[in-house]
């Protein structure tokens, strides 16, 4: 495998002042994007191999039985894979030796915001894959990666975005962020998505209230990071972790409430925040579907739904769009 990276330049990094306006407004929230610092990342890491978190778990296997069939659903000779987020590689594998088996031609086009996500990426490829590709690192955020990876594409592309990430949009959010993919790729391109599906709550609970504690930890350390980076003396023991489902919704949403009266100083803004006892600082969306809200999803964004793939618990799906351009 050849490796090479790009960098955006100007990478707009808004942790600062998201921070100010999340906590300033009533109710208070914190972005779930901000929960990836490295030991966020790694904490990340291992809720996706707990039991309790099935998400990983049927997406890989998804990827393992399926992918095959997907690529053979994609006619052309070379295939540039555009990935959102680089992972730990052990779902993209299965996808890429599916492209290589197939002899097609293959070049890989990573994209994070996180320049650190490529050491680990080219450890995990330079022993899992069994063909020759080139890949294309590049660190930028979503919407400036596609456009940037285009440019560096003339083949066909099939663009990834696993792990059931688009969950972590609010309804709006979602459509506007498909739309905007929509409007980089051209007519014939392929987007695979992940969605988690709904499915009986408890299993929900579950997955995000794991019994080691892994998700309190995760949730709580974007507290440690504000501490860290903003010299800010939140005390991590005065909040507790909630997950709770919300059914109208449709999503797991996650919170830290404050479990006293309490001042906190974030020496970086000179601002002091003030937290009533069980006053809630709001986290993070999951969202849950059906299968007809992903059909409903590609028609109102301009995708044609290829193809649907679940995994045997029918828990998890990766829907295979297609860009729709000439209607
Ligand atoms: C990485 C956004 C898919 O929402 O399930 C895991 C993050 N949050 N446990 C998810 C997460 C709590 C995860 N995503």
């Amino acid at each position: 495998m050849s490796f090479k990276l790009i960098k955006e330049t100007e990478l707009h990094d808004d942790f600062e002042i998201e921070i100010l306006t999340g906590l300033s407004q009533s109710p208070k929230k914190l972005s779930s994007k901000y929960f990836y610092d490295e030991y966020g990342s790694e904490l990340f890491q291992q809720i996706t191999h707990h039991n309790d978190y099935y998400l990983t778990k049927s997406e890989k296997e998804i990827l393992a039985t399926r992918s095959n069939d997907l690529i053979k659903n994609i006619l052309d000779a070379n295939i540039d894979l555009i990935e959102l987020g680089v992972g730990d590689g052990h779902k993209t594998t299965h996808l890429i030796n599916a492209i290589l088996n197939n002899k097609k031609r293959l070049k890989y086009i990573p994209i994070d915001i996180s320049e650190k996500a490529f050491q680990q990426m080219n450890e995990i490829y330079s022993k899992t894959h069994n063909g020759e590709f080139e890949t294309l690192g590049i660190v930028a955020d979503y919407i400036d990666g596609i456009r940037i990876a285009k440019k560096q594409s003339n083949s066909r592309v099939l663009l990834l975005f696993l792990g059931s990430n688009i969950g972590n949009f609010d309804s709006t959010n979602t459509k506007s962020f498909l739309k905007k993919i929509w409007n980089q790729l051209n007519h014939g391109d392929y987007f695979l998505i992940g969605f988690d599906l709904k499915k009986d709550i408890s299993t929900l609970m579950r997955a995000y209230n794991d019994s080691d504690g892994l998700t309190e930890k995760f949730n709580l350390n974007i507290l440690n990071r504000i501490n860290n980076t903003m010299q800010a003396d939140f005390k991590i023991e005065n909040f507790q972790h909630f997950g709770c489902y919300n059914p109208i919704l449709g999503a797991m949403e996650s919170f830290l409430i404050s479990l006293k009266d309490q001042d906190v100083y974030v020496k970086k803004l000179s601002q002091v925040f003030s937290f009533k006892r069980y006053e809630p600082i709001h986290l993070e969306y999951s969202f849950k579907y059906l299968e007809s809200d992903i059909f409903d999803l590609a028609k109102k964004t301009g995708y044609l739904v290829e193809e649907i793939y679940h995994d045997s618990r029918k828990f998890f799906a990766n829907a295979l769009w297609k860009v729709e351009k000439n209607v």
